[in-house]
């Protein structure tokens, strides 16, 4: 397995006073490696919060540290499933109020969790200050994660695709659904005509019989090889499970609440697969890399290639 990054020195077009500010500031301050994960799919209810809270608990499980960070300001996010309740949000480290330490929550299933802000809508829209406040806030908390997974909201939203594109692995969740397909297919066709994005690794959640997961993969990729530039990997199946559907009613995560039943045994192998991901070596595999991409306006972005 190997790891290439590329050099995106040639292709940036000019560094802004704004990203050499950033930079300098990443200099002082270099964390290790964390590995960023965007849980995404395009269409509603195909179960990315369910994935995200999931890998979070059982690679935490792993003895991983790890820090989600709620992408959606839907009514269904990631800390109504926690069942936490959150009195600031990432907004509040933006407009200065409070220090990201102070919004950061622990979930009771041993990970962290970073309330939704209003998307990275106005993440791109931040002025120099602002951006190297927010590169700062998350180099502290690097040095105490290994994992962020990003949770996304439905839809090819600007929030969606600035997620996607700044973190390292883009996780695809798709269902046996028609629309599941349709949109998965426009989120992976916007990302990589106009992200730079060309690896996916696609997720099949509720599936109903075992292994239907890589035969559903199979039908998206032959799709998408198709018509598009783009690698697809298959992350694995996560089965239709009624324990998954209680722990959501209990705001628990089924990995905690019924770690036997057969979806938590999917996420669990979902993570000890996450855990052979590659991380970019050096500055580019730092949480700070994902907030510069994050903030920058026009991203060319690094593949990790095995
Ligand atoms: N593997 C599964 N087995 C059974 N039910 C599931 C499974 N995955 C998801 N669900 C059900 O689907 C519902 C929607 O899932 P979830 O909220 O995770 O989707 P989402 O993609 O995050 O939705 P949104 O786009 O609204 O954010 C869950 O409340 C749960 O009841
Ligand atoms: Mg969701």
């Amino acid at each position: 397995m190997k790891i290439s990054c590329d050099d995106d020195s040639e292709k940036t077009p000019m560094a802004s006073p704004e990203l050499n500010l950033i930079n300098n500031a990443k200099l002082e301050g270099l964390s290790h490696p964390v590995q960023v994960i965007a849980v995404t799919g395009g269409k509603g209810g195909v179960g990315k919060t369910s994935v995200s809270v999931n890998l979070a608990t059982a690679m935490a499980a792993a003895d991983k540290r790890v820090v989600l960070l709620d992408g959606d300001l839907g009514l269904a996010n990631a800390d109504v499933f926690l069942g936490l309740s959150p009195r600031y949000t990432l907004a509040h480290v933006l407009s200065g109020e409070r220090t990201l330490d102070e919004v950061v929550i622990p979930a009771p299933q041993g990970f962290l969790v970073v309330p939704a802000a209003s998307g990275a809508a106005d993440l791109a829209n931040l002025g120099e200050m602002e951006s190297l406040g927010l590169v700062q806030a998350f180099s502290t908390l690097a040095a105490r994660v290994d994992v962020m997974i990003v949770d996304t909201a439905a839809g090819i939203s600007h929030s969606v695709l600035q997620f996607s594109q700044a973190s390292q692995h883009v996780v695809v969740v798709i269902c046996d659904e028609p629309a599941s397909l349709t949109d998965a297919y426009a989120l992976v066709k916007v990302l990589s005509r106009n992200h730079g994005v060309s690896r996916f690794r696609v997720l099949a959640n509720q599936v109903r019989v075992q292994g239907a997961g890589a035969e559903l993969f199979r039908r998206f990729e032959l799709v998408t090889a198709r018509f598009l530039d783009v690698v697809l990997e298959f992350a694995g199946e996560i089965p239709e499970d009624e324990y998954l559907r209680r722990s959501v009613r209990e705001q628990r995560t089924v990995c905690d609440a019924y770690p036997s039943s057969p979806a938590a045994r999917a996420f669990k192998k979902l993570a000890a697969r996450a855990d052979t991901w590659p991380v970019p070596a050096g500055p580019r595999g730092n949480l700070e890399f994902f907030v510069e991409r994050l903030v920058r306006k026009q991203t060319p972005r690094l593949e990790a290639v095995q």
